[in-house]
């Protein structure tokens, strides 16, 4: 039996689905039930009927999946596949403009931890994070943890006063605009199409700015034939699924998530067979960051989907 047929097979015996995002490897997808972006996988995680949830993908996935499906086993094929970005907001600065400004509502981007979405009011991903953010009744927002996000969502919502924070994710910050020029001057017919968590000047560029979704679902229904493509190099994979007559141009500093990669087909047919690797959110957050999150599915309108 192949790697593929093994997973098959442990599927079937341990009644489990494989969930995965766009930016692990492409075997990894091609072997999964579900493929999607935060959003998408949070929302199934929500109403799968299957006992076991395999995440492929980085831990807040995995912990926002047992968030919403509490009494499902959910499998990380990797428990070292972690997202920098989601540890980087303290409970002091969170307290802080709590004090400061009591009539503030607390949003967190999804990537974070559940000890972060438990001081939360309630949570967003790329794909909602503005309509979320619109409809808050509260005129001043704490938005957590990515500072580019919160950028983003601070322009196109310009009647709320937005706190930034001084979170990043390494990958999409360190995307250099020069790049993006030199790619854009040898292919002038290219869209930009880029996600928010890039930095300012890359964003400047783009003709669409969206999720993992979005510019995946802008690059299938355009007529255009050429796309820059500023956000992580797994998106390829399904991108040239829809649209294999398309060329995709990525910056020469290629944008590479170290813990999505971390995941493999061995390691999912590891965690498969031994059941090891389940993940379990601490009893006294589960309760308000399971909330944050629910509030969250509640507001959002059905964007993020495959
Ligand atoms: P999406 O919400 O677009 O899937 O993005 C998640 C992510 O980690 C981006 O870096
Ligand atoms: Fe986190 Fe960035 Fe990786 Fe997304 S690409 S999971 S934000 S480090």
């Amino acid at each position: 039996m192949n790697i593929q047929e093994t997973i098959e097979q442990l599927k079937r015996e341990k009644d489990a689905v494989i969930l995965a995002h766009y930016y692990v490897e492409p075997q990894v997808q091609a072997a999964a039930d579900y493929v999607g972006d935060s959003f998408y996988l949070s929302k199934l995680a929500a109403g799968l009927p299957n006992k076991t949830l395999v995440f492929c993908g980085v831990s807040f996935m995995g912990e926002s999946g047992k968030l919403l499906s509490p009494d499902k086993t959910v499998l990380m094929p990797d428990m070292e596949a972690d997202c920098p970005m989601a540890h980087m907001v303290t409970r002091e600065m969170v307290q802080a403009a709590r004090e400061k400004y009591p009539d503030l509502a607390v949003v967190c981007y999804v990537n974070s931890t559940a000890e972060i979405k438990s001081w939360s009011d309630v949570c967003v991903t790329s794909a909602n994070a503005v309509d979320i953010v619109k409809n808050l009744p509260n005129e001043r927002i704490l938005f957590i943890p990515d500072k580019n996000l919160a950028r983003y969502v601070a322009r196109q919502v310009p009647e709320k006063s937005i706190i930034i924070p001084d979170g990043y994710c390494p990958v999409h910050e360190k995307m250099k605009a020069e790049e993006i020029s030199a790619l854009k001057e040898i292919h002038p017919q290219a869209k930009v199409l880029a996600h928010p968590e890039c930095n300012g000047q890359v964003l400047e560029m783009a003709d669409y700015i969206g999720s993992t979704s979005g510019i995946i679902a802008y690059a299938a229904d355009s007529p255009q034939k050429e796309f820059i493509i500023a956000t992580e190099e797994g998106v390829l994979y399904e991108l040239q699924e829809k649209r294999p007559d398309a060329a995709f141009y990525f910056a020469k500093t290629r944008p590479v998530c170290e813990g999505m990669k971390r995941i493999t087909l061995e390691k999912v047919a590891h965690a498969l067979r031994t059941g090891e690797n389940a993940l379990e959110v601490d009893e006294r957050l589960a309760g308000p960051a399971g909330e944050t999150l629910k509030k969250m599915l509640e507001i959002a309108s059905g964007k993020g989907k495959r």
